[in-house]
């Protein structure tokens, strides 16, 4: 997979040299590429906002210089052999960023990532893109960030753990929260590891009962339980046929 990133802040975007995406880029399995915005703005101050139409608070992002950026970041990835892109635009207006769009995301060749900073970007150069490209404009969450960089990593990583081979355990994102098939729209319950009792705390019995069935059904009784404490919205959103007859019993 190749991921493009045009940013004000290049340094921000460091993070992705380290742990499991940085592992992923040295064994070649990712190709990151950082930019920074500043280059395709050509007067003396590299200007990259302007005043709002309307007015109103803040500054807006230029359409010039995304677009410069953008011709020439999307020139060189099909130049490289790259197949088509998807525009990924960070922004508390856009759909919300979940398992399932991590999913459809790390099924993809090629992202490009547009995070914003001030008031966000003229809409004409994400009209424009959208005319030629499939865009994804998504939000990570109800609440506003400085900037989008935050949200390229966020995104990044949950893409990234989903490439074939990247993690270790090819199951490991199986029993996830959020995964499609039997945990979807369920959080994952708690975890456990040696040793067996600390500061008079023990591990639930059944975990050291090697009892596969009886681990796997107090595995989903727990998951159950911590979605109907912290998202019981979640729960209500399942399909009835998502739940099995002990499940009720929960
Ligand atoms: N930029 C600012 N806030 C954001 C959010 N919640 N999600 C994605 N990008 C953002």
């Amino acid at each position: 997979m190749r991921l493009d990133v045009v940013t004000l802040f290049p340094e921000y975007l460091e993070p992705l040299h380290l742990s499991l995406v940085g592992k992923a880029r040295a064994r070649g399995q990712l190709g990151v590429h950082v930019h920074d915005l500043r280059q395709w703005a050509y007067d003396k101050h590299h200007t990259v906002d302007d005043t709002p139409y309307g007015g109103g608070p803040g500054m807006v992002m230029k359409t010039e210089p995304w677009g410069e950026a953008l011709d020439e970041v999307i020139a060189t990835g099909y130049e490289h052999g790259a197949a088509e892109p998807v525009l990924v635009v960070p922004t508390p207006s856009g759909r919300p960023f979940t398992q399932e769009l991590a999913v459809a995301l790390s099924a993809r060749p090629w992202l490009i990532f547009t995070p914003a900073r001030y008031e966000g970007i003229d809409r004409r150069v994400t009209e424009e893109y959208a005319a030629r490209l499939p865009v994804c404009e998504v939000s990570i969450g109800d609440y506003v960030l400085a900037g989008g960089e935050a949200a390229v990593l966020v995104i990044t990583e949950a893409v990234a753990r989903l490439l074939p081979g990247v993690l270790g355990n090819a199951e490991s994102h199986r029993d996830d929260s959020f995964a499609p098939g039997a945990m979807a729209n369920l959080l994952e319950g708690p975890v456990y590891t040696k040793p067996p009792e600390w500061r008079g705390r023990g591990i639930p019995e059944v975990l050291l009962s090697g009892h596969h069935g009886r681990i796997a059904r107090w595995r989903r009784d727990e998951a159950l339980r911590r979605t109907a404490v912290h998202r019981p919205e979640l729960i209500e959103r399942c399909e009835a046929t998502a739940f099995d007859k002990k499940d009720r019993e929960t």
